[in-house]
């Protein structure tokens, strides 16, 4: 692995506090929660100690954050968003579920794609909104795309205020084109909806997929767009809280300048994401090249392993989603990963109905983790077929 991130030692992981760590006994190998292994880029390091040192813990500002993001994005996702219209916000899922409150009404229909992040239905219901589904289609060799046709229906509906795009998508990995884009963005305009678009994987597209970010086209429907990034899934930094929420216009603008008091960043969150989209960009690098190595030995180790397993690989992100349907461990084969071969995945029907008898790995890891996870998985079911 490169220097950069570490060698990933178990001892040493198990040292951490986090989510990840604590929720389950020492003899379980974590692989679910979307948190990677590897250690923080130095730059964040030294942002983080630096504050620490002068008792720079206060409320945040947002400091040079519209700037930081916005020389990423040109230089990673050709896209000049306007610095001022770039919000820091806690996280993505309270950005998106405060605009949902402040810009949709109660009771309305938000659309969401699933099987999609499990928040996304939750976060919508705790808003006293309903979730509408348009569902990802399923082609033949696995692969998921959107279903045009069906957010076209969905998005007619009067009752339905807004939909919620997952781009890039997890679990499935998809990375959307442009024509996928300009075509949601055509229906969004047509029906007068509002969009907000979840863009926290961008940064970690693998090489072969180009990730246009929702703002950079140059479309009518961006006047009722917000798009919401992060360093947080980057650059592995979730629980020092902050996000991004980008206004597609000055009226966005407003409703996020009107709430920035319910939308405070963690003053760490800003100075580590400012170091994250400045300095870590070697980093950043090294971490996609592992992740484009581990997607494609996965597909090896199943392969050799667990050949009744369907797994695409991804074309972002660290996720794997795997459909396990044919090992005959029902609609919840993580019960049995983690209760016969002491490895916890997530379980795919979080995802929605469309996830069971699916599994999602976290691939962020090393590779000689991510081996001994495939390992579990299939000590796991082999157990089960005896
Ligand atoms: C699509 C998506 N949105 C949001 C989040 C959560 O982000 P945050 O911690 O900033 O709310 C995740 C975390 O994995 C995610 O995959």
């Amino acid at each position: 692995m490169d220097p950069l991130l570490g060698d990933c030692a178990l001892d040493e992981l198990r040292r951490r506090t986090s989510f990840k760590w604590r929720t389950h006994p020492r003899d379980v190998l974590p692989a679910f929660v979307a948190e990677m292994d590897f250690d923080l880029a130095g730059p964040i390091k030294e942002a983080v100690r630096s504050a620490i040192a002068i008792g720079d813990a206060g409320y945040a500002h947002k400091g040079e954050l519209g700037e930081a993001f916005a020389a990423f994005a040109r230089k990673r996702l050709r896209w000049s968003p306007d610095p001022a219209r770039v919000f820091p916000i806690p996280d993505v899922m309270t950005g998106i579920a405060e605009m949902i409150t402040a810009l949709t009404p109660n009771g309305s229909g938000i659309v969401i794609n699933p099987p999609v992040y499990a928040p996304f239905f939750y976060r919508i219901a705790f808003a006293g909104r309903r979730v509408v589904e348009a569902p990802l289609l399923r082609r033949p060799d696995g692969s998921y795309d959107l279903d045009l046709d069906a957010i076209d229906r969905v998005l007619g509906d009067e009752s339905v205020s807004a939909y919620l795009l997952c781009s890039p998508h997890n679990p499935v990995g998809r990375v959307w084109s442009g024509g996928q884009l300009t075509a949601v963005a055509d229906l969004c305009q047509r029906y007068g909806k509002l969009l907000l678009v979840d863009e926290i994987h961008a940064p970690l597209v693998l090489p072969g997929a180009d990730q246009v970010p929702f703002l950079s086209l140059d479309h009518e429907v961006t006047r009722r767009v917000i798009a919401f990034g992060s360093a947080s899934k980057g650059w592995n930094i979730p629980g020092l809280k902050c996000g991004i929420a980008v206004a597609g216009s000055d009226e966005m603008a407003d409703v996020l300048t009107r709430r920035w008091e319910a939308l405070l960043a963690g003053n760490l969150g800003v100075l580590a994401s400012v170091a994250a989209f400045g300095e870590s960009l070697p980093w950043l690098d090294a971490a996609l090249a592992q992740l484009d190595e581990n997607r494609r030995s996965l597909s090896r180790l199943l392969g050799e392993r667990l050949p009744a397993v369907r797994y695409v690989p991804p074309e972002a992100s660290f996720l794997a989603w795997l459909d396990c349907g044919s090992l005959g461990l029902g609609e919840d084969p993580a019960a049995a990963f983690l209760a016969r071969g002491r490895v916890a995945l997530s379980p795919g029907p979080d995802f929605g109905t469309q996830g069971k008898g699916f599994v999602r790995l976290n691939m962020g890891t090393s590779p000689a983790l991510m081996e001994e996870a495939v390992r579990r998985i299939a000590a796991a079911a082999t157990s089960g077929a005896q």
